[in-house]
């Protein structure tokens, strides 16, 4: 009996989702002679049994297109809209799986996604998760697709608001995504020549900027570029927030629970602006003028670099191999040149962080740019 595949892509999307989708759909339906489907818009459309059947001519021509053919959303099995409620549907997703008699169902996401489908692997479903987001932070894989193309899509903007910032003497803040990550932020920074470069892994210090700034101007340079990630941070902020994230694991009673919860929120909601902050606070402290960009979604739109299509084609396909000798529960890592099937259990619920000593953080040091902290 030939296997049936179901398909899904969930989260923010990402460059390289529709070469995963040829890579496992040519594989598994070519070298394998499987049956494969794409439920649409994440979990939601498995949960509405709404779906395409990926025949060779809906996987002809994709592969450098952005985006998700399937479409996406954020929607989780347990926690889903519908109506004016917020109802568990996990029976429902696991009932329209044996509908369409799924041996594998396949989820494209990052580390949201990993935590939904580790879920629906524990309801007994075969689930198997590959890595992407441009936010490369998903553990136990080296990367993940999606990064590469940001990558080159944030450099660029930092190379182009060099001529600018330098011409009209300005300090230009560029805002980077990443979530709780630094990658994107450090890689563009360190690749584009950022003087400034602020992630979430190394709290910083507003006086450390601005002197950084300030010995720039007295050598005679009067401009400075200052890459900040989304989710970094002031050292004040970062020790509240610790403090709050502990107290919030410590608590016993709902009461405990929920103030610490709304302490989080609430220092999480003195970060809404940040960006614009920083630049108000070092065009004062600097006298430079200062202006804010915010790269926003550019990051994760259009066509996925060489590399991001190269990494989606080779897990995808490994994933179609993977199915034909029923390894399941699997992430599919790139590790090396290789593509590695690490239990779910091990990868799910870990972030991939920075590590403040990581190589990229040592170079960046020795050319001398300012992580805000020293
Ligand atoms: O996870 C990818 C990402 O692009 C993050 O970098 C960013 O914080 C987030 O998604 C934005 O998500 P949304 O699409 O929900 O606005």
């Amino acid at each position: 009996m030939p296997k049936n595949i179901g398909i899904l892509t969930a989260g923010g999307d990402s460059p390289g989702l529709n070469a995963a989708i040829r890579g496992i759909g040519k594989a598994s339906m070519e070298a394998y002679d499987m049956n494969i489907i794409g439920f649409k818009d994440g979990f939601r459309g498995l949960m509405e049994n709404r779906f395409i059947r990926l025949e060779g001519s809906i996987l002809s021509g994709i592969l450098t297109l952005g985006g998700t053919i399937l479409g996406t959303s954020r929607d989780k099995p347990h926690k889903m809209n519908v109506g004016n409620k917020v109802l568990d549907m996990t029976d429902v997703i696991v009932e329209n799986y044996h509908k369409n008699y799924l041996d594998v169902l396949v989820c494209l996401g990052g580390g949201g996604t990993l935590k939904n489908a580790h879920r629906l692997s524990q309801r007994g479903l075969n689930v198997i998760t590959l890595p992407k987001t441009i936010d490369n932070d998903v553990a136990m894989t080296d990367v993940t697709f999606g990064f590469d193309t940001a990558l080159g899509i944030a450099t660029e903007a930092v190379d182009r608001l060099h001529s600018t910032a330098h011409s009209h003497h300005r300090i230009l803040v560029v805002e980077i995504m990443g979530h709780h990550a630094g990658w994107l932020a450090l890689g563009a920074g360190i690749a584009g020549g950022a003087d400034v470069i602020l992630i979430p892994e190394i709290p910083y210090n507003i006086d450390k900027i601005a002197d950084a700034i300030c010995r720039r101007s007295k050598s005679g340079k009067h401009f400075s570029i200052v890459a900040v990630s989304e989710g970094a941070m002031p050292i004040e902020t970062a020790m509240l927030l610790e403090i709050a994230e502990q107290k919030k694991k410590e608590a016993k009673t709902e009461e405990e629970i929920k103030a610490a919860q709304i302490e989080v929120k609430k220092l999480q909601a003195t970060q809404i602006n940040h960006t614009m902050d920083i630049a108000q606070k070092l065009e004062k402290m600097c006298k430079l003028e200062a202006r804010v960009t915010i790269l926003g979604y550019l990051q994760r739109g259009g066509t996925p670099s060489a590399s991001d299509r190269i990494l989606a084609t080779r897990l995808g396909t490994a994933c179609a191999t993977f199915i034909e000798n029923d390894h399941y529960g699997i992430l599919v890592a790139a590790q090396g040149e290789y593509a590695v099937p690490v239990p779910l259990a091990e990868a799910v619920g870990k972030t991939k962080l920075v590590p403040v000593d990581h190589p990229w953080v040592e170079s960046a040091r020795l050319v001398g740019t300012c992580l805000g902290d020293m």
